[in-house]
């Protein structure tokens, strides 16, 4: 991948360039190769900024620290640039999960509050990240999400929706809907919610719906309460229609490598790949280099260990699960949990790895529609597998869409008192009046409890509020449709490094799914709509019919109980495990996005947000990648 020069004057005449460049800008490039995906033994000494994690994060800061050509930047990613074309499929929600080889998966602890279930943990292991494998879905949570994350800050912090909008509209590009298909379906955007700053990850309509669409949406009007939004990114919940992170022309996956990475040719971004970072190292309290390994390599004491230093920043961008494993395993974590490893503390600082989130579902409770609006071209779509065959045919036929049937492109986005009229208010009472302590593990930091009561406040105004959602449901427009989704589980999770192989065992990852029962109350709440939403008129005429579970589960106690064996407790939606969070409240990186205690390391992925907004969690990712960048820059 290595440009080559043809002939001693090119190389000649590069090298004259850039000493001249070197002779008149102190902070310049000093690279002759101009491609970016280099070997590990072309690997500088030292650049400006370290980006450890090439993911959806990762590729986005880089592309923004390196476009002003001021700035040298290495990337180290763990997994393989791999362009194969499963990667870009669109049909059917993507064929991210095709590949177990380009997928980090192991599993959870077991989860109690689940039946003993253990959960597979699937996060993106390829030059792109988490990006480069998940379903699309391109949303946005509520204003009150981002407003809450702002909140624990007493009034400093530009973390609001006012102080991230303008990275959502900068993040993405977006193609609307075709005018016909808008005004068939009903479908509203508006474009003020968007940006237009030729950024290449693109938000895209797409240009076919399946017609029983057009009967699940409108059917939530026969609902009190629901609203239907101007636009997917307006920041308010109810029902509305959202964009893929697909390429409009080509129709293929658009992801952190093709937006930030592909057909860029600056001498300044370098990129290495199969390279696992374990450890960062510090000159006292500053950050000023990380050590390496190939990723195949089971120990550190090999010959094959590099370092590779950094003027600027380390960056650590290795999402939720591994940001928090680096941070502990360079000695910066809760302080018994460092000890029982024999990692010599640096920072104690409890909250890391603590404090993870994510959305549980269930796709088990299932509505058929006994009669279906039917696709004129499709005579016979009885069985979902008929229907992604297809959805599959169309989509060979003219690259129409949808663009992803397995979760298509019409969601609804609920508040609780919208969902639980008459539950709402006594659930909401009783999880704010609950010990913050109750429902965390025994030996938790009193940080972690302050932090958390803080938490609970927020969440008890999210339960109370029309502004936030808590129901979630997507529908891809066929005969059997179930999903639900808990947006604003409240109970919290651990991530934490394994004391017998710190470094070289994936950390212990405990969901505590449903922990605090507040989750199951909530959740039965949620069942229970569903089940409202299916017997509404509207839907009569198709004549629904609940397939799983049945009239049979009737009461909440049998709801729970059946709850409890189908609930899953990950979304593939991790958040939280670096908290952006005052240390007080037992955070992990302050509203720069720097690790308390230390200097020049900062943390930018999922991990960060405090709190998982009310929505999937890509387009919130790219948005605070590119404040982070801007925060970075306004250093210099
Ligand atoms: C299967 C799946 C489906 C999803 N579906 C959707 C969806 O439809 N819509 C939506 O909005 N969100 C979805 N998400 C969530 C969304 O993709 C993530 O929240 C987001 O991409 C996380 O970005 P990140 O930058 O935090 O981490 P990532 O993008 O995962 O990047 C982390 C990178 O760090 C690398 N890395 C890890 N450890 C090391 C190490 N030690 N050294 C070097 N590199 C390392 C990894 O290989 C990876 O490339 C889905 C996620 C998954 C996994
Ligand atoms: C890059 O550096 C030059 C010289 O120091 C400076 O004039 C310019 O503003 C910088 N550009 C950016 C985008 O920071
Ligand atoms: C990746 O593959 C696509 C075709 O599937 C091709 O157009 C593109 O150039 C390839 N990218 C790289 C960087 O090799
Ligand atoms: C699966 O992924 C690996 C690693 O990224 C890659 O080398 C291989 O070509 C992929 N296989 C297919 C069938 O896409
Ligand atoms: C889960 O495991 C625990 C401990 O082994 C056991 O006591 C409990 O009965 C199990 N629960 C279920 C539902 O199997
Ligand atoms: C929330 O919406 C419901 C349903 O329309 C309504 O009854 C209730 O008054 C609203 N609550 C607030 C606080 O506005
Ligand atoms: C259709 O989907 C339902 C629910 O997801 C599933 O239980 C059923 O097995 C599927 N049927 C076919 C034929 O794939």
């Amino acid at each position: 991948m290595m440009a080559k020069h043809s002939t001693a004057i090119a190389a000649f005449f590069s090298l004259l360039v850039i000493s001249l460049f070197n002779l008149f800008t102190e902070a310049s490039p000093r690279f002759i190769t101009p491609s970016k995906l280099i070997e590990q033994r072309e690997v500088e000494a030292e650049y400006d900024y370290v980006i450890v994690g090439g993911g959806t994060a990762g590729l986005t800061v880089a592309d923004r620290l390196t476009e002003s050509g001021n700035f040298t930047v290495l990337v180290i990613e763990y997994g393989d640039f791999d362009n194969s074309s499963s990667i870009f499929s669109v049909v059917g929600g993507g064929q991210g999960l095709s590949n177990r080889t380009r997928l980090f998966s192991f599993p959870s602890v077991r989860q109690p509050g689940l039946n003993n279930i253990t959960e597979q943990i699937v996060i993106g292991k390829i030059l792109g990240g988490s990006s480069a494998c998940n379903a699309m879905l391109f949303l946005r949570g509520q204003i009150e999400d981002y407003d809450g994350w702002a909140s624990f800050w007493g009034g400093t912090s530009t973390w609001d929706w006012k102080g991230i909008l303008p990275y959502f509209k900068k993040a993405s590009t977006l193609t609307p809907p075709p005018d016909s298909l808008a005004q068939e379906f009903n479908i509203k955007y508006d474009k003020s919610f968007w940006g237009d700053t030729g950024t290449r990850i693109f938000a895209t309509f797409p240009t076919f719906q399946w017609p029983q669409l057009k009967t699940n949406m409108n059917a939530f009007r026969d609902i009190a309460g629901i609203t239907y939004p101007p636009d997917a990114g307006s920041g308010l919940p109810g029902v509305f229609w959202f964009p893929s992170s697909v390429n409009p022309v080509t129709i293929t996956r658009s992801f952190a490598r093709t937006g930030h990475w592909d057909g860029i040719a600056r001498s300044n971004y370098h990129t290495i790949t199969g390279s696992k970072v374990f450890k960062v190292l510090f000159e006292g309290d500053t950050a000023s280099g990380v050590q390496y390994v190939p990723s195949t390599a089971r120990s550190a004491i090999t010959q094959n260990t590099k370092t590779v230093k950094a003027r600027r920043e380390i960056i650590l961008s290795t999402g939720t699960i591994h940001s928090p494993q680096i941070l502990q395993a360079s000695g910066i974590g809760p302080k018994d949990l460092l000890g029982s490893a024999d990692i010599t503390v640096k920072v104690d600082l409890p909250g890391v790895g603590q404090n993870l989130q994510d959305h549980l579902y269930t796709f088990s409770q299932t509505h058929t529609f006994e009669k279906f609006d039917v696709h004129p071209n499709l005579d016979d779509m009885t069985s979902n597998a008929t229907f992604a065959a297809a959805a599959q045919q169309l989509f060979e036929q003219d690259r129409s869409g949808p663009l992803g049937i397995g979760a298509g492109n019409a969601a609804a986005y609920l508040p609780f008192p919208v969902v639980a009229p008459d539950a709402f208010s006594k659930i909401a009472a009783a999880y704010e009046q609950a010990d913050p302590a109750a429902h965390l593990p025994s030996n938790t930091h009193a940080t972690i409890i302050a932090g958390y009561k803080a938490q609970q406040a927020a969440h008890a105004a999210i339960l109370r509020s029309n502004g936030s959602a808590s129901y979630n449901s997507v529908f891809k427009g066929g005969r059997t449709e179930g999903s639900t989704l808990h947006l604003h589980p409240v109970s919290r999770g651990s991530v934490n490094i394994d004391p017998k192989a710190p470094i070289f065992a994936e950390p212990i990852v405990d969901y505590r799914a449903l922990s605090n029962p507040i989750d199951l109350d909530i959740m039965i709440e949620l069942f229970k709509f569903t089940r409202r939403y299916f017997a509404v008129p509207s839907l009569a005429a198709f004549s629904p019919r609940e397939t799983n579970p049945g009239p049979s589960v009737d009461t909440d106690a049998k709801i729970g109980n059946w709850l409890r064996g189908v609930v899953r407790p990950s979304a593939f939606h991790p958040v939280g495990t670096c908290a952006m969070l005052p240390k007080e409240l037992g955070g992990v990186v302050d509203a720069e996005l720097f690790v308390h205690g230390v200097k020049g390391l900062r943390v930018v992925d999922a991990s960060v947000m405090p709190m998982l907004p009310g929505a999937y969690t890509q387009q919130s990712t790219y948005a605070i990648a590119e404040k982070a960048a801007d925060l970075i820059k306004a250093r210099q």
